[in-house]
């Protein structure tokens, strides 16, 4: 019998590690781990090795014996794996950058996750985290893949679909995020609140919202209507929802769905904001800088507060808190991203849906919702459907098949600037988008 848990983080030179040793250091009672390897690539040696020693004095501080390898190679770390951990980004910040820029040039929403940026991030991610997998099932074939790499929906999405690995969980801050902010407008504490969450990553509903077991939904949709109590994320421009819109939506809608109920201003907000102090990959920037320079002194060994001034805040909770549900079969309920089996009626069966599921040893189990209300479930599907097909794209590096991710996605109007901005971002993007541009031969 193993004594402790090996766990292993992909990208974890990423400023968002100490997040992750924190929530670790937080429950190591209840879930023991005993080796964790933070692995990285060449290009972010110097991050993982400034992350790692602050994780390896956090670890210190707090008097545990977890042991911190640092790692450039993935092969060597998987080996035995419990759970591996995926929270990187290829093509780093740059990528991002432009993804967030060329959009905008043709009138169009341009956003890590959604639109044409999360089409791109999704093309340049799912052949890595495919690769990952594989050598998952050769090195640690009974690991659980706990993944936040985005965009999360359509990576879960692509794992679900075109590997063999069948214990996969895409997580994400936002559902987490909507809990912490419903429970300040209603001034409680959070673990009052429950929440119950269905739709896909970065477009799920909050259903139906439960102070001590009793619902309180129309007063959180109250107090979003009020201007001062959007709800955001600190990545995402809080603009206010109109009070009739959203009180007649009657479900709670996430940070993101901005990009779609409000498009226009969404846009006119990130034209002015690229104009001005950057898009939020070149805020996110200087913040990273700002953050590894407070990592670096050696006196540092806790989380520093600044972290929380990014969009991806607490998210080690909602990690941490998954892996300790599975390791404990604690049968808990949390919003996770994992294959719908009919808990959504109207998305296939086969696909990866954000929904709340009692969390077991054998994995989430999904809660069903029935179906979503008619006046959100079209976007839902229409999402679901650029997903399946953005996925197909990344596999098989079909230019067609990327054209019609493009042209399909709510956020782009023609098929002729859809064909543009795919044309410009494939140039863009060439050197991590190898499938596009090698001939396969069979
Ligand atoms: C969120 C999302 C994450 C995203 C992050 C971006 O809240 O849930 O999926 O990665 O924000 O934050 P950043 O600080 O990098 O803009």
């Amino acid at each position: 019998m193993k004594q402790g848990l090996k766990i292993v983080t992909i990208g974890g030179g990423s400023s968002y590690t100490p997040e992750l040793i924190e929530g670790f250091i937080k429950r190591y009672e209840e879930l023991p781990v005993s080796e964790l390897w933070l692995v990285d690539i060449e290009a972010g040696k110097e991050k993982l090795e400034i992350v790692g020693n602050l994780a390896k004095r956090m670890v210190e501080k707090a008097g545990l014996p977890i042991e911190i390898h640092l790692s450039m190679d993935r092969r060597e770390a998987l080996k035995n794996a419990d759970f591996v951990t995926t929270q990187f980004r290829v093509g780093l910040l740059d990528a991002r950058a432009k993804d967030e820029r060329i959009p905008l040039k043709y009138g169009v929403i341009g956003q890590e996750t959604n639109g044409p940026g999360g089409l791109f991030k999704g093309l340049r991610t799912i052949p890595v985290i495919l690769g990952i997998c594989k050598d998952m099932e050769e090195l640690c074939p009974d690991a659980w893949l706990v993944n936040f790499t985005n965009p999360a929906g359509m990576v879960t999405e692509a794992v679900l679909r075109y590997s063999n690995i069948k214990k996969v969980v895409g997580l994400c801050n936002v559902p987490i995020g909507m809990r912490m902010g419903m429970a300040k407008a209603l001034g409680v504490e959070a673990d009052r609140v429950q929440v119950n969450f269905a739709g896909l990553n970065h477009m799920v509903f909050g259903l139906d919202v439960m102070l001590d077991g009793v619902s309180v939904k129309q007063k959180v949709i109250d107090s979003m209507a009020d201007p001062d109590n959007a709800m955001s994320m600190k990545n995402i421009a809080g603009l206010s929802w109109d009070p009739d819109f959203i009180k007649g939506l009657g479900v709670i809608p996430c940070g993101y769905h901005r990009y779609y109920y409000k498009t226009s201003e969404m846009l006119q907000e990130e034209l002015d904001a690229a104009n001005e102090k950057g898009t939020r990959a070149e805020v996110v920037k200087k913040l990273e800088n700002e953050l590894f320079e407070l990592y670096k002194d050696p006196n540092l060994d806790i989380k520093p507060p600044q972290l929380e001034k990014r969009g991806g805040a607490y998210y080690s909770d909602a990690a941490c808190s998954l892996i300790n549900s599975i390791y404990n079969d604690k049968r808990d309920i949390q919003p996770v991203n994992t294959r719908n089996n009919g808990a959504i009626a109207s998305i296939p069966d086969d696909s990866a849906v954000e929904v709340n599921c009692v969390i077991t040893k054998e994995g989430p189990k999904p809660i069903s919702v029935g179906d979503l209300p008619v006046a959100v479930r079209g976007l839902v599907q229409q999402i679901k459907s650029f997903e399946r097909v953005a996925a197909e794209a990344a596999v098989t590096g079909d230019y067609q098949t990327a054209l019609v991710a493009m042209t399909i996605n709510p956020l782009v109007p023609s098929d002729t600037i859809a064909k543009q901005i795919l044309d410009e971002m494939l140039e863009a993007h060439k050197e991590h988008l190898p499938q596009f541009f090698t001939e396969i031969h069979a």
